[in-house]
């Protein structure tokens, strides 16, 4: 039995804004001739270092008071390489915590041949990039890691002519640091995506009038195409709104919206997989934006929650919400099992190691394999003794805050500022589903 009643979840809150449409916004905004828009871009730590990045490169971006807005003077590819040979040093970033930040930006200076050295914060420096920078060297780019990770130094970019390559890893940061850098160099470019990652790139880049042909999972831009500026609208980040399907689902008596929610469907997989748990979900208000699904998802909470199996082919459209998901397991009837899904010890943190420590420290019954998880359910969450770990890992921390709400106790993570990554308003919408 919880010690405490569970708190009750209602109302309606939008989730922080997509991250990854924000970083390609800015980037492609700087590509274009002119003035891109950037409505409710998230205003994150991770996207400052985007905008750090390219006003490095010497794109000015100005947002205004509220973070409604934000606005690129785009130069162009030509404009870039202009206003870098003007710099008497190498350029030196500093990409922090941000992955799509370091990957994206890779290949944007692979292409644009801009040399540069690399860096970012411990945890970024764990992380591997030779998978993005492997396969820039295969078309030329001269670039050196440090043991396949950070810091590295670009001294050369690409020189191939063309690109055709295929992904060898489900990545979506990897598939757009290729296709920036065919932009870069103005070259066409093809990518084979056989994983579907979240295509997010592909739809924006027709949004700012290139022309990007698909078939199967290939994708192609011709050479040379002209990016146009943009008036771009950003929707809610299912990856945000997804600790809120989930604490909807599992929280009794509760039921809520979470609004504006981009639903692209390479990024749902979490709705399938609520859908097959038999959670009570629906989506409202559907439209489209810039080729991008976008709804109102409406949760309210069942006791009746059933296993599933998540396996390798379903991992890359719900990747970021395997941590909350795995949540969502232990209040499920039946064993969940999570394969395939050996990337999470790869993301902000190991998340494999990270999600089985800190929902064991609750009392879940899960076990951490080599690829993913086993769950058992369902399972009374308990008080956990001492504090719990959130890894340097924004999406644990949100996982920790709220495995705190279903034991009816208050959060005693002590520092919560790392949601500041990709849901700054993270607290504030809690507050506002707790009082409404
Ligand atoms: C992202 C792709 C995913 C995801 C990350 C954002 C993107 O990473 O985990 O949060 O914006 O392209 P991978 O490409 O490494 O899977």
């Amino acid at each position: 039995m919880n010690p405490l009643k569970t708190p009750t979840l209602t109302g309606t809150i939008r989730p922080a804004s997509d991250k990854s449409m924000t970083h390609r916004a800015l980037i492609l905004g700087a590509l274009t001739l002119g003035e891109t828009t950037i409505l409710n871009p998230l205003a994150s730590d991770d996207i400052n270092q985007t905008i750090q990045a390219l006003e490095q490169l010497g794109i000015t971006i100005t947002r205004d008071d509220e973070h409604a807005c934000i606005k690129v003077q785009g130069l162009g590819r030509r404009g870039i390489q202009a206003y870098v040979a003007t710099l008497a040093t190498t350029l030196a970033f500093d990409f922090g915590n941000s992955g799509t930040t370091t990957r994206l930006m890779i290949g944007l200076l692979a292409g644009l041949n801009i040399p540069a050295h690399i860096t970012g914060d411990r945890s970024l420096q764990r992380r591997p990039m030779a998978r993005v920078v492997d396969p820039l060297v295969r078309l030329g780019a001269q670039i050196t890691l440090t043991d396949g990770h950070l810091p590295l130094t670009i001294n050369q970019g690409i020189t191939a002519t063309v690109i055709d390559t295929e992904l060898q890893v489900g990545s979506a940061q990897v598939k757009t640091a290729l296709l920036l850098a065919g932009l870069g160099a103005d070259i066409p470019v093809t990518v084979t995506d056989s994983f579907q990652t979240r295509n997010h790139t592909e739809l924006m880049l027709q949004a700012f009038g290139v022309p990007v042909t698909t078939n199967g999972p290939r994708i192609h831009i011709s050479a040379p195409v002209t990016l146009r500026p943009q008036l771009i609208n950003i929707p809610g980040d299912i990856s945000s709104a997804a600790f809120w399907l989930v604490a909807g689902s599992i929280i009794p008596a509760s039921e809520l919206t979470v609004a504006h929610v981009g639903v692209n469907p390479t990024r749902t997989g979490i709705l399938a997989v609520l859908d097959r748990m038999q959670a009570q979900v629906t989506l409202t208000h559907q439209h489209v934006v810039h080729g991008e699904a976008v709804a109102d998802i409406n949760i309210r909470y069942t006791s009746n929650l059933k296993a599933t199996t998540i396996s390798a082919n379903e991992i890359p459209q719900l990747v970021d919400e395997l941590p909350i998901i795995a949540l969502l397991a232990t209040q499920a009837t039946g064993v969940t099992y999570i394969t395939g899904a050996q990337e999470l010890r790869f993301k902000e943190s190991n998340r494999l190691l990270a999600v089985g420590q800190v929902l064991q420290q609750f009392g879940a019954n899960i076990q951490v394999n080599d690829d993913g998880f086993t769950i058992s359910g369902p399972t009374s969450l308990q008080v956990p003794a001492g504090v719990v770990d959130d890894f340097g890992d924004h999406r644990i921390t949100m996982l920790s805050l709220i495995a705190h709400l279903m034991t009816g106790t208050p959060h005693q993570t002590p520092d919560v500022s790392n949601v500041n990554i990709s849901y700054p308003h993270f607290i504030d919408d809690l507050e506002e589903l707790l009082n409404d």
